[in-house]
């Protein structure tokens, strides 16, 4: 099979975003590398910096207005991943740099931000009219009721049409596959309504992303039911058992109605799946 770098828009992501994706992937392809990390990290980077997507600028807003997003990048069990991270542009190179400079796999909240402007990322506010507009109607709607919320938090989710979720979307990613060697990267701004301090799937190796010697899996939805079923890794086990598709296909009936969706790319095969819309786009080459 030829190399490949596949992308997706997040759960709840409609065709109308396929040409984009295509377009992102194909001009990162066509740089030169020899490191799927490239890919991957390039891919996911635009997707940050493109507004309608939930990841970086356009990332949705918590209930107490803050933006904090999740952010991941892994190939052949090296990992780096920022969560709850703030006012930077693009949590995905944070998160590289995490894997390439320090010794640890995840920083977290203020000391992430403090990373990030050690190795020179500056302030940003991510905020879109359109994020801001979505929080409004999320805190009128709620009415001063989020001191409920620890009580009511898995109802919260019921509203997500209401807020514009899913069709606002979820997560972005990308998996490839250059030679032998495969990564995976992941960026998102959460799945709102949530509250501060709230960490999905995204940046946890085995739950939100998993890249080792025989593939890298990327997923997208309701992060914690993504994490309750360690989905990455679980797909990344079954690799090779039966046809790619058929896994994620399995994968995905198992969390029901609940908002899902998974890319994975093996040595020989690529694949999509989720319960819900979710653009992607594909490029592939010698
Ligand atoms: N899948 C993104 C999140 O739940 O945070």
């Amino acid at each position: 099979m030829p190399n490949v770098l596949l992308l997706h828009g997040g759960a709840g992501s409609d065709n109308s975003y396929t040409d984009a994706l295509n377009r992102y992937a194909n001009s990162t392809s066509s740089k030169i590398s020899k490191d799927p990390v490239d890919f991957v990290v390039e891919s996911v980077r635009l997707m940050e910096d493109d507004p309608s997507f939930n990841a970086g600028t356009g990332s949705v807003k918590r209930i107490d207005g803050s933006i904090q997003m999740d952010a991941a990048v892994m190939s052949n069990r090296k990992i780096g991943s920022v969560s709850a991270i703030e006012r930077v542009r693009n949590p995905v190179l944070v998160a590289r740099e995490v894997m390439l400079q320090t010794p640890h796999v995840m920083i977290t909240g203020d000391g992430a931000i403090k990373f990030a402007r050690s190795v020179g990322f500056g302030d940003y506010d991510p905020t879109t009219e359109r994020t801001e507009t979505i929080w409004k109607k999320m805190v009128d709607f709620f009415n001063g009721k989020e001191v409920e919320l620890p009580e009511r938090y898995s109802q919260y989710y019921r509203y997500a049409k209401i807020f514009g979720f899913p069709q606002q979307k979820d997560t972005v990613g990308a998996v490839a596959r250059v030679g032998n060697k495969f990564a995976a990267a992941v960026s998102t701004g959460g799945s709102s309504p949530m509250m501060r301090g709230r960490v999905g799937d995204s940046p946890l190796p085995g739950a939100g992303l998993y890249a080792g010697e025989n593939g890298a899996i990327v997923a997208t939805g309701i992060g914690e039911e993504i994490i309750k079923r360690m989905m990455c890794y679980d797909i990344y086990t079954k690799i090779g058992t039966k046809p790619l598709q058929d896994i994620l296909k399995e994968k995905v009936e198992e969390f029901g109605d609940i908002l899902v969706g998974v890319i994975a790319v093996s040595k020989d095969e690529y694949a999509s799946y989720s319960n819900n819309s979710m653009a992607t786009g594909v490029s592939t080459w010698p």
